[in-house]
Formats: structure tokens, sequence, C-alpha cells
């Protein structure tokens, strides 16, 4: 059994992995310099501050530090792990680590290259904290003989270019959701600790409110710019909402041990991650997805049947191969915009931008 393309196991294995592009794998992003320097968060200025305070008390300063038993304990769970499990686990962690890794380098890129002091601040804290997510998530690779060279990473990986209004809709989006994935998966095993295959899911709490306040850096920068937040721009919130859904229910379903390992059903901790995702998006956006519309679930499933054939169709290569890759990718493409057409729900914003990590 050899797929060289999913499968983990050596360093070259988990770098190729990490530097892999296809439409579900995360990306390196830069921007336009220019157009952060103009913004302002003066409307916001007082829920600004506040959040600057947080960020500078650092109250997570301590927390990604591995205690003395951290090692020990993940060998001897590893027992646990049957080899498919162990692979997702090791994906997890790859697929984890890049996209922690992702939003470190563009959060130092614009540090680098701005030079608004508010924007500057902001990203510096960022990058910071996803910096001490990587390594955190780098040093568990390890244990497996599996750490990736973080600066070769950087160096090799292709750059996508977004303005920064589409980094603000996808970052908020993706911090905001790493939150709802982490805390969800925090919860199960604080409910079934027997569950718990990897000490590294004790961390998750007090990592996904880092995760959290990042998504209020981005909610508050697009409160005080409503002009993000209305006209045509709703056509591309609605892009990015669908993207980042569809996205994660497809990943998670090609990948579902890990998830019934802790005693989750995918397709029910997607739909709970979704609900959590679209309470905490009101603070923001002045549309929601109608997740609970039955075509949306029907469409994800069949979203999910596209990719896997045309996956199917990739493995095997040739001419019928790459006919077979294509031709779901097309029906794929159709379900993509079927579900973009559904109807959507609007969302008065609250006159108080900031939430707190609740969940
Ligand atoms: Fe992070
Ligand atoms: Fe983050």
């Amino acid at each position: 059994m050899h797929h060289a393309t999913t499968e983990i196991n050596s360093v070259e294995d988990a770098a190729r992995k990490a530097i892999t592009d296809n439409l579900f794998a995360p990306r390196f992003y830069t921007t336009d310099f220019a157009a952060m320097d103009r913004i302002n968060v003066e409307p916001v200025r007082a829920e600004w501050d506040a959040m600057m305070a947080e960020y500078e008390g650092d109250n997570n300063h301590d927390h990604f530090q591995r205690d003395a038993n951290f090692a020990e304990e993940a060998r001897e769970l590893a027992h646990k792990m049957s080899p498919e499990l162990r692979q997702e686990f090791l994906d997890f962690l790859v697929s984890s680590l890049t996209s922690e890794f992702s939003g470190c380098v563009l959060y130092n890129e614009i540090k680098r290259n701005v030079d608004n002091p508010d924007i500057k601040q902001l990203m510096e804290y960022m990058a910071r904290d996803e910096s001490r997510h990587a390594g955190f998530l780098n040093s568990s690779l390890k244990d497996y003989g599996l750490g990736i060279d973080l600066g070769n990473l950087k160096r090799t990986k292709k750059y996508t270019f977004f303005k920064p209004k589409y980094i603000f809709y996808a970052t908020y989006l993706s911090e905001k959701i790493g939150y709802a994935r982490y805390i969800r998966i925090f919860r199960q095993l604080e409910r079934q600790p027997e569950l718990r295959f990897h000490p590294i899911f004790r961390w998750f709490q007090r990592w996904c409110n880092d995760e959290f306040r990042h998504g209020e850096s981005f909610a508050l920068i697009m409160r005080a710019n409503p002009h993000l937040l209305r006209g045509g721009n709703l056509l591309w919130i609605r892009f990015f909402l669908l993207a980042v859904y569809a996205t994660m229910f497809v990943r998670d379903h090609t990948r579902p041990a890990l998830k019934q390992a802790m005693g989750l059903a995918p397709t029910e901790y997607d739909f709970d991650v979704f609900r959590i995702t679209n309470e905490i998006t009101k603070q923001v956006f002045p549309i929601l997805l109608d997740i609970d519309h039955p075509a949306f679930r029907a469409n994800l499933e069949r979203l999910f049947t596209c990719t896997s054939k045309a996956d199917e169709g990739k493995q095997a290569g040739g001419l019928l191969g790459r006919l077979k890759q294509a031709a779901w990718s097309v029906a794929g493409a159709a379900v993509f915009v079927r579900m973009y057409l559904l109807p959507v729900k609007r969302n008065e914003l609250p006159a108080t931008i900031r939430m707190q990590p609740s969940w």
C-alpha cells in the first residue's frame, strides 16, 4: 500500500505535504501594504485599545511550553492509535503547522511593510502568537522524527496575492473557525478524557482563545471600515463563508478517523462548528449561511463525493484518470455554485462588536 501523495512516513513526506498547493490546502498570502496603511481604526478606538491591552498582557506567554511528562504521555498513548489514525494525526499536525506558520509569515510580512502604528502593533502580537503555535506543533512532529524546517517552508511555498479585504474576510473566518474547531474538540475530550490519544489536546482551550482574539482584531477592522460589509462586498463575504465551510467539510470527511477516535461523527462535528462560527460571525457579517437548509447539507455531501472521485482519478493517473479528475472537478464546481446561490439569512450588526470566547 503506497499512496505517495498522502502518506507521511518520513521528513520528506511531511515537508512535501507542507508545501503542496491544492485547492483545499492552507496557502501563504501577500497583500497590498499601501492599502493596509490606510486602514483607520478610530471608529472603534475604545474596543481596539482594550483588545491591544489584552495582547500586551499576554496571558498565554507561558502556555506553549511542554511539561516534563508531555513526550512520555505521547509515547504511552501511542498504542491507542491505529495506523490509520496515526496517519491522520500526522496529517493534522502538518496541515495545522502549515496554517499556523502561514499566519505567522503573513502577519510578519504586513508588520515589516506597513507604517500604520495600529496595524503594525497588532501584526506583531499576532505573529508572536502564531509563531508559538507553530513551534508547539513542530515539537510534536519532532517526537515522530518529522520536524519541519520552517525556514525552508517559507522559501519554497508559493505565495498568493490577496487584496486586503480578502485577507480580512478569509483570515477572520479562519481564526474564528479555528477557535470553534479546537473548543469543540476540547469540550468533547473534557467529557471523555479516556478518548484523548495525545497530550496536545489538553492545550487547546487556551490555544484557541488566542485564535478567538485574532478574529476579534479583524472584526474590529471590518466594523471600523463598514464599506467592507456592504454592497457588492456581501457577495465576497458569501463566497468566503461558503469556501471556508465547504473546505472544512471536505477535509474532515477525507480524514474521518481523527474525529471518530474522539467519539465525534465528522458531519455532526462540522455542523456544531458551523453553528458556533455562525453565532460568532454575527458580530461582523450582515449575512449568515443558512446551514439548516436541507440543500446545504445534501450539497456538502455531493461536494465531498465529487472531490473524492476527482482524487481517485488523480491517483489513477493516465488519460482516463485525468479525464475522471477533470469531470468530477467540474461537477464539484457546479455543486459549489448551486450552494452559493442558496438563500442566506440577514443579520443586524450589534452595537458592541467584541465577544467573549464562551463556548
Ligand atoms: Fe494560531
Ligand atoms: Fe490565529
